[in-house]
């Protein structure tokens, strides 16, 4: 059986990156095999199309630039990295997917939905995440949290209302998509975020068990 496909969502310094680790513990323990990635990365070309889009050097890169950049990338990743672990009955669990680039290049810098989607539909002929963790927090304790980090990227460097309309684009996704989002409240201390995942996990893994044996 095909690899189920988790995502994890969310803006500057929601907390994606910590709570990976947490996540990829609580499948291990539930006996599965998951593969831990991020985008835009996750092969050695995608990674140094990474260092292009992030890279405060390409500041005012032309949008539809950044959009095919990550495109480019994420075909890379499907075909090395994403579609072989699936095929090959692991789970994977990738920091950031295409939910990003609708929040970021399509609310964020303004770009229409419909070259998006073309995009998606050329680049992932339907693959679509099975889950999507979506870290929602305001964005002021998201910065705030994000300027602990060393030299802010390109799109940390992006001005307040900027992040506002990646939030508020998230939402509206996780809206739009119930079935595939969970969205956690990620302004909480990290045991409570923690705590919430885990029964994330733990209803959807139940649920999985359920599909197999029916
Ligand atoms: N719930 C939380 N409460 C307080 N600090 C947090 C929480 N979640 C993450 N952090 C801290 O915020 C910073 C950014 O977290 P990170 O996981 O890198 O965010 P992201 O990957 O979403 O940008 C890190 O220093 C991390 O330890
Ligand atoms: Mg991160």
């Amino acid at each position: 059986m095909r690899g189920r496909f988790i995502t994890l969502e969310g803006g500057e310094g929601a907390g994606k990156t910590t709570c990976l680790q947490r996540v990829q513990a609580r499948l291990a323990a539930a006996g599965v095999r998951c593969l831990v990635t991020r985008e835009p990365g996750g092969t050695p070309l995608g990674e140094r199309i990474r260092g292009l889009l992030l890279d405060p050097a390409w500041h005012g890169m032309a949008p539809d630039c950044e959009l095919l950049l990550m495109f480019a990338a994420r075909a890379e990743h499907l075909d090395k990295v994403i579609r072989p672990a699936l095929a090959r009955g692991d789970w994977v669990l990738c920091d950031r997917f295409t939910d990003a680039t609708y929040a970021y290049q399509g609310a964020g810098r303004g770009l229409p939905l419909e070259h998006i989607a073309t995009l998606e539909t050329l680049v992932q002929a339907g693959l679509q995440p099975d889950l999507t963790l979506l870290l929602d927090v305001p964005v002021a304790t998201g910065l705030a949290r994000a300027q602990g980090r060393s030299d802010p990227d390109r799109f940390e460097q992006e001005d307040r209302a900027f992040q506002e309309r990646v939030r508020a684009a998230y939402l509206e996704r996780a809206a739009a998509c119930p079935d595939r989002f969970r969205v956690i409240d990620a302004g909480q201390p990290l045991p409570q975020v923690c705590t919430e995942l885990d029964r994330v996990l733990d209803a959807y893994l139940a649920a999985q068990s359920r599909a197999l044996e029916s």
